[in-house]
């Protein structure tokens, strides 16, 4: 980015600003708060300092996030368009994007966040009253196009030869007539779509909204899910989010006190396992690839009911997504406790987003597990004996319970469940 950024801009939910201002606060101290309205924040960067690279990812409810360029507010469309061309000349992006922000909570008289016929109408006006680029002085890579700039469908935030190409022309629609103007690095995939938008459509045979979810959630995370693999979803009824990972060809275990939609039931790649989870033998667990778990409990019950999961011995996902309620804004604060603890189980790479489809919720994916070594117990007497002493008398095998002597053979001892 330029080196005379002074501002960023993020967007979120209507709802999460101040979640993101407290995230803010901790994430990046030297941004100072400037200017908001619903959906959309600006920051001052404090003199003299800088930012780390991955700022932005690193905040949980920034939906995006660049440098902030200025705000237009012309009279006519022509004047706004001249003025958004006038603030991007010194950026050498190969990409527009053009988006509205929030006009309401997600969810509110069915609100759904994302682009607009007004956006989509702004991003081809400004495309069509681009200045024409001299192909002597601009960069190699604006040269690439006649226009110097693709719109944003030109990515379809897969597309890998968009990697070469490092900004992208941000132009947020905050009013009709009110446009910000700014730039952004295109690091992840998520910074490759429009307001990090979700381009998920949800399908006419979708039974809940939860394929949006799902769909975006594994977009962003990059899990490798492969076709013929087993997901277990906790939490899985009535089943769009089952649905949608049937369309992809894994195998899924629906996890569940409540009813199935009979679309899912009638698909032989389901097994409705109809319990709560902690009724079901933890051995159904063993062999799964993937676990996603979406119920309507507050964090720490969700963390609790996928702990005593992960836990057992022989259980060994590639990677876990979770849905956690912010049933009080207030949990937003204790975000980063949440993924410390998720850590704790032998998880290495944690990481957090509100998805552009999560309601008062937010999404985490985590990966990369190695056992954690066994904490030795603890409490008074309670020193782990040498090999050696842990022998029994009865069987003289370790792992069995001193002086108990115990016909048969020893079992392994079980984790306690926590839900
Ligand atoms: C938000 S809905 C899940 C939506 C679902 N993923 C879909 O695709 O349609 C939450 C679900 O969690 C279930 N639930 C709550 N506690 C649970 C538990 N301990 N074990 C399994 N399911 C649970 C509820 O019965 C409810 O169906």
């Amino acid at each position: 980015m330029p080196e005379s950024a002074l501002f960023v801009y993020v967007t979120c939910q209507v709802g999460a600003e101040p979640a993101l201002k407290n995230e803010v606060a901790r994430v990046c101290p030297a941004l100072r708060f400037a200017f908001s309205r619903p959906g959309f924040l600006t920051f001052k960067l404090a003199p003299h300092a800088s930012l780390p690279e991955n700022w932005s990812d690193r905040l949980v409810f920034a939906r995006a996030a660049g440098q902030c360029l200025g705000k237009v507010q012309g009279t006519t469309p022509e004047n706004r368009a001249r003025t958004v061309w006038e603030l991007l000349t010194p950026v050498p992006a190969t990409e527009l994007h053009v988006w509205p922000r929030d006009r309401y909570t997600p969810g509110y008289r069915d609100y759904e966040p994302g682009l607009t016929a007004e956006s989509q109408e702004i991003e081809r006006f400004l495309l069509s009253q681009r200045p024409a680029v001299s192909t002597e002085s601009a960069p190699a890579e604006v040269q690439e196009s006649p226009a110097g700039l693709r719109p944003a469908g030109a990515a379809d935030g897969t597309n890998p030869s968009v990697s070469e190409t490092p900004l992208v022309a941000d132009v947020i629609v905050v009013e009709p007539e009110e446009w910000w103007v700014g730039c952004h690095k295109l690091q992840t995939r998520v910074s490759r779509l429009p307001g990090g938008l979700s381009t998920a459509q949800l399908p006419e045979t979708a039974v809940s909204r939860a394929w949006l979810k799902m769909e975006e959630a594994v977009n962003w995370s990059a899990f490798p899910l492969e076709a013929g693999q087993t997901v277990v979803e906790i939490g899985s009824a009535p089943g769009g989010a089952s649905q949608y990972l049937l369309s992809r060809g894994l195998k899924v275990i629906g996890v569940d006190p409540a009813e199935m939609a009979p679309a899912v039931l009638a698909d032989p790649q389901f097994r409705h396992i109809r319990k709560r989870s902690k009724e079901v033998p933890r051995s159904e667990f063993i062999g799964v690839d993937w676990l996603t778990c979406d119920v309507n409990l507050p964090p720490n019950y969700t963390l609790d009911t996928v702990k005593a999961i992960v836990a057992h011995p022989g259980v060994r996902f590639k990677g876990l997504l979770l849905t956690l309620k912010l049933v009080e804004w207030s949990l937003a604060d204790e975000i980063p406790k949440f993924l410390s603890r998720i850590r704790s189980w032998g998880f290495r790479d944690v990481t957090a987003r509100q998805l552009h489809h999560n309601r008062q919720e937010i999404c985490v994916a985590a990966t990369g597990f190695k056992a954690p070594k066994p904490h030795p117990p603890s409490g008074a007497g309670a020193r782990r004996p040498s090999a050696s002493k842990s022998k029994t008398r009865s069987t003289g095998k370790p792992g069995s319970r001193p002086g108990k002597p115990r016909a048969g053979r020893p079992r392994p001892a079980k984790p306690k469940p926590q839900d």
